[in-house]
């Protein structure tokens, strides 16, 4: 436990319910959630993008953050800060750029993404100096954020207010790094502080903004054990892993938590009928539904196998086109797939849909209310995923009780245990390598525990008894933080 409050500030790109893409969302929202239930002064700054504008909250102008400006490079970027505040109190801190932000998608491949970023990180700390908010801890979320440690130690270095503030920079995903051409450096306004960026990387054209973050930070957390052991190794540390290694007493592993106040089936508002470990009926109902409202036959007994993902290269795609056609080809089980991404991989899904009528479908797109409905009613969950750094719905699918079948990476082999048939323990059935053979017979395995009726309600319920939620996991960045600050 902390000894006293911490004031800290989380600067992200996504924050669940009002803009995500992915796990980078729920994590940064039900974070901070966590931080400001346990007392800390916790204020979050994310982009005013144009979707939230559309969800019609009740967000008000900051007098005090009115008209505010940075020079990025040559051009002078105004911008304001709003405020929208949760249900529980937590401040949430919008940055509004219409210029940056008015646009439909969250990332873009434009021109100016780097000042789309850049922007959000100098606003971060431009609106602690305006409050005279000295944080404690400046908590950045990947590449969109990297740019504040180098920040706070080169053109903010003058100012008092940040003289004991620490940087945390939490890896989620590595494979997105932010490398832009060298040609950028001027617009990132770092007004003589240049030689701080990886110079080898300068020369070669290239301004990498997590490896500036992983550079500066004070501490580098990543989310889950077994990834922070990964990305250490040139197989998953994506050209950082010299770098990480250089220091690895700094590099940290705090597997996800789960917000069980949105994913938890006895209380989930969005799917057809709630259930709970002491009275499951529920969960068929939510089969039947899902498959109806999916086209798929609705036998009941058939087991139905689901994906809800980005369709991008990191989520093993290219194992699932090899072997779900076989497994749909000579076993009795239908699949439900959600998702968007890589074009090769929808129209892979396309295609299963059409080749496998009434027991393959799929919806193209993001729906986070499908996204519900696939977790409660499908019976085992495929993720068979290249890395994973932490991932959510394995967990979310034990919640469910909805078998994930996983590949042993990342935040994957730290949250799901082997099934052992013979005693009934495990939580899902795990497979090492990344190839076709292994995710088959995973698959297989799993279809074939699913017709043991005893087994299968045994694995259910051990899954459904797992306790992923934030207050252990936001228990560890409390106690990191507190010793940050003790540093200090
Ligand atoms: P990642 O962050 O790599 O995408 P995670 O497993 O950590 O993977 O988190 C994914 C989150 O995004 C989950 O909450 C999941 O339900 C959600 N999600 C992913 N794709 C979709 C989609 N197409 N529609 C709705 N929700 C989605
Ligand atoms: C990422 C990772 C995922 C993780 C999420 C939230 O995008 O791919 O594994 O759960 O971030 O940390």
């Amino acid at each position: 436990m902390a000894t006293k409050p911490l004031n800290i500030c989380l600067v992200s790109s996504e924050f669940a319910s009002l803009a995500k893409t992915g796990g980078l969302g729920d994590v940064s929202s039900a974070l901070s959630s966590y931080l400001h239930s346990a007392g800390h002064d916790v204020r979050v700054l994310i982009p005013r993008y144009s979707r939230i504008d559309a969800l019609g909250l009740e967000i008000d102008p900051v007098p005090a953050l009115a008209d505010m400006s940075v020079r990025l490079g040559n051009r002078e970027v105004h911008f304001s800060i709003d405020r929208l505040t949760l249900e529980s109190g937590l401040p949430v801190y919008l940055v509004r750029c219409p210029e940056f932000y008015g646009r439909d998608a969250i990332y873009t491949n434009d021109d100016d993404e780097h000042l789309r970023f850049a922007l959000l990180s100098r606003a971060a700390l431009e609106m602690c100096q305006r409050f005279g908010f000295a944080p404690d801890i400046m908590s950045c979320h990947d590449w969109q954020t990297s740019l504040i440690p180098l920040y706070l130690k080169s053109i903010y270095s003058w100012d008092e207010l940040f003289s004991n503030t620490k940087s945390v920079l939490t890896i989620h995903n590595i494979g997105y790094q932010g490398q832009f051409g060298s040609w950028i450096m001027d617009h990132l306004s770092l007004n003589g502080a240049e030689h701080h960026l990886h110079q080898d990387d300068f020369k070669s054209g290239v301004i990498n903004f997590l490896k500036t973050g992983v550079m500066y930070a004070d501490l580098v957390t990543t989310v889950s054990p077994t990834y922070a052991r990964e990305i250490l190794g040139e197989d998953y540390g994506m050209g950082l892993n010299d770098l990480l290694w250089q220091r690895v007493d700094s590099v940290v592993g705090i597997l996800n938590g789960v917000d069980y106040g949105e994913w938890d089936p006895a209380t989930d508002p969005l799917i057809p009928a709630n259930y709970s470990p002491k009275d499951m009926s529920g969960k068929r109902v939510c089969k039947e539904r899902l498959m109806q409202e999916m086209g798929l036959e609705i036998v009941p007994e058939r087991p139905l196998l689901g994906i809800v993902t980005r369709l991008a290269g990191q989520k093993g795609i290219e194992l699932v086109d090899q072997v779900i056609p076989r497994i749909l080809d000579c076993r009795d089980c239908a699949i439900v797939v959600l998702g968007s991404g890589e074009e090769r991989y929808e129209h892979f899904f396309e295609w299963l849909s059409q080749r496998f009528p009434g027991r393959a479908a799929f919806y193209r797109g993001y729906n986070n209310d499908l996204a519900h409905w696939i977790e409660a009613g499908s019976d085992v969950f495929l993720m068979p995923s290249l890395y994973e750094p932490s991932g959510l719905n394995q967990m979310y699918s034990m919640k469910y009780g909805t078998v994930p079948v996983v590949r042993e990476t990342g935040g994957l082999a730290d949250s799901v245990d082997q099934i052992d048939p013979a005693t009934g323990d495990g939580t899902g059935v795990v497979f090492r390598h990344y190839d076709a053979p292994g995710f088959e017979w995973a698959v297989s395995t799993a279809l074939n525990y699913y017709a043991n009726k005893d087994l299968w309600q045994k694995v259910i319920a051990n899954g459904m008894a797992k306790d992923f939620s934030w207050d252990e996991q936001g228990s560890r960045y409390v106690e990191l933080f507190d010793e940050l600050r003790g540093a200090a």
